[in-house]
């Protein structure tokens, strides 16, 4: 993948604050890594997952009490070293979640986390064998309803040791026998190949039955989750298996569902990279582990259209949840959206990279990095808007992109449509957000406006 090494040719991004960050006690000192800007220090402690009747707490409580011997971990930190984001699970050095345009650096050691397996390591080494940790996970994205540069995320593991493998045979015997009375149809044609081999170090036995663990208890969360409405339909649950690509695990999976006429992306998972485990001192277990975002499971159970409904304040949004139940979301209210298009050219000699590439996933979307040029990021775009318009910002969509025929120079030009959850935003105002924008873009990206 290329990937420039020096963030010195890529447009800055969000102008840091002058003063040291100093978050949970700590002072992290700054640096050409810095980009954690106020709107995202604003959404630190929001403990949207242990207010009782908030959609994601009890979406995470439904989850824990399938895996109810497993010790259930809030992780209320999100400072982690990019060390435990990322080297600690065998992430190359040129992995494009490292990237400023990314991912969320305090300075170059230490940043948000881009996701809960940065927990791992610690979590096994406390001696935990099952546990489901779940966290706020931050990363820097695009625009739209259902990307949010703050996100929950659930963790989830079982590890055996040496001795205790040989029960499992007999769990998956009755794991088997529970699904096969559920109307559910997996999809599963994976195989153990060269490209999602068993590990070396693994009996392949053992291996074997771990993976089968592992697909017998996810499908049975995912029939646990979806399965009491699909059955109202009349349909068995579809279930599909695809082989997928992780640093910390192998084999590794995805896992889907047909929902709403499509296949919905549910969660990672695989079989524990033993140096993952070595790393911990727990060199004489193996196991499986899973991640999965919280919001996009709950976005689809509940009906939430707009990912920013989570951050509601709103008593007509959190009425509406009881814990313990998946109920349908009864929208209260939709204001009226205005859009307002800003059309630039980009500073000359410059290379276009769209959002959208994952930190934590098998990393693609990160195209036209030529060395030596400077680079436009469509996310240090999103991340000033956001910071201009916060939640008022509902989408930001590319509609124009013109390469000049004679000059070269190219253009592009965004949609920003603005949209509040809970009141009308007057002309003025959205006229006042969007001078806002385009002043802090060209003094921050050295674009000129068309
Ligand atoms: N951390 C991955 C992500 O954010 C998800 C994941 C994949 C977690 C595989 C796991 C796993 O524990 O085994 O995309």
């Amino acid at each position: 993948m290329p990937y420039p090494t020096s963030t010195a040719l890529r447009s800055p991004p969000a102008a840091p604050s002058r003063e040291p960050y100093k978050l949970y006690g700590q002072t992290y000192p700054l640096d050409t890594h810095s980009n954690l800007p106020p709107t995202i220090i604003s959404k630190l402690d929001r403990g949207l997952l242990t207010h009782p009747s908030h959609p994601l707490s009890i979406l995470r409580q439904i989850i824990q009490d399938h895996f109810a011997s497993a010790t259930s971990i809030v992780h209320p930190n999100p400072v982690v070293s990019v060390f435990q984001n990322f080297d600690e699970l065998g992430f190359p050095a040129d992995h494009p979640g490292r990237a400023v345009t990314d991912s969320y650096y305090l300075n170059k050691d230490y940043m948000l986390r881009a996701h809960t397996s940065a927990h791992e390591v610690e979590t096994y080494r406390s001696g935990l064998d099952h546990w489901l940790l779940s966290a706020d996970v931050y990363r820097r994205d695009e625009i739209d309803a259902s990307h949010y540069p703050v996100f929950h995320q659930m963790e989830g593991t079982h590890v055996w040791s040496e001795s205790e493998l040989d029960a499992l045979p007999a769990l998956n015997a009755k794991l088997a026998a529970d699904l096969a009375g559920c109307p559910l149809v997996i999809e599963d044609t994976t195989q153990i190949s060269p490209s999602n081999p068993y590990q070396p170090s693994h009996d392949p036995r053992h291996a074997a039955q771990i993976t089968q663990h592992l697909k017998h208890s996810l499908n049975s969360l995912i029939f646990r989750l979806f399965g009491g409405v699909a059955q109202s339909g009349g349909e068995p649950l579809r279930v599909r298996w695809i082989e997928a690509f992780f640093p910390f695990t192998t084999p590794s999976y995805e896992v889907e569902v047909w929902w709403g006429g499509e296949w919905l992306e549910l969660l990672g998972c695989g079989v524990v990279m033993q140096k993952t485990l070595d790393l911990a001192g727990q060199s004489h277990k193996s196991g499986w582990a899973f991640g999965l975002g919280l919001e996009r499971i709950a976005m689809v159970l509940y009906n939430i259209p707009d990912i920013r409904l989570f951050w509601s304040t709103d008593a007509r949004f959190l009425s509406q949840f009881k814990p313990g139940q998946i109920t349908q979301f009864k929208p209260y209210s939709k204001y009226p959206p205005c859009h307002k298009d800003m059309s630039f050219w980009l500073p000359e000699a410059t290379v276009a990279v769209e959002a959208g590439s994952e930190a934590g996933g098998a990393g693609e979307g990160v195209t036209k990095v030529e060395a030596g040029r400077r680079v436009f990021h469509e996310n240090d775009y999103c991340e000033i808007v956001r910071e201009v318009a916060g939640d008022l910002v509902e989408t930001v969509t590319l509609i124009d992109d013109f390469t000049h025929p004679k000059s070269k120079r190219q253009s592009k030009c965004y949609r920003l449509n603005y949209r509040s959850m809970d009141r009308s935003l007057s002309n003025e105002e959205v006229n006042a957000l969007q001078d806002q924008v385009q002043k802090r873009v060209v003094s921050e990206m050295g674009i000129e406006m068309r």
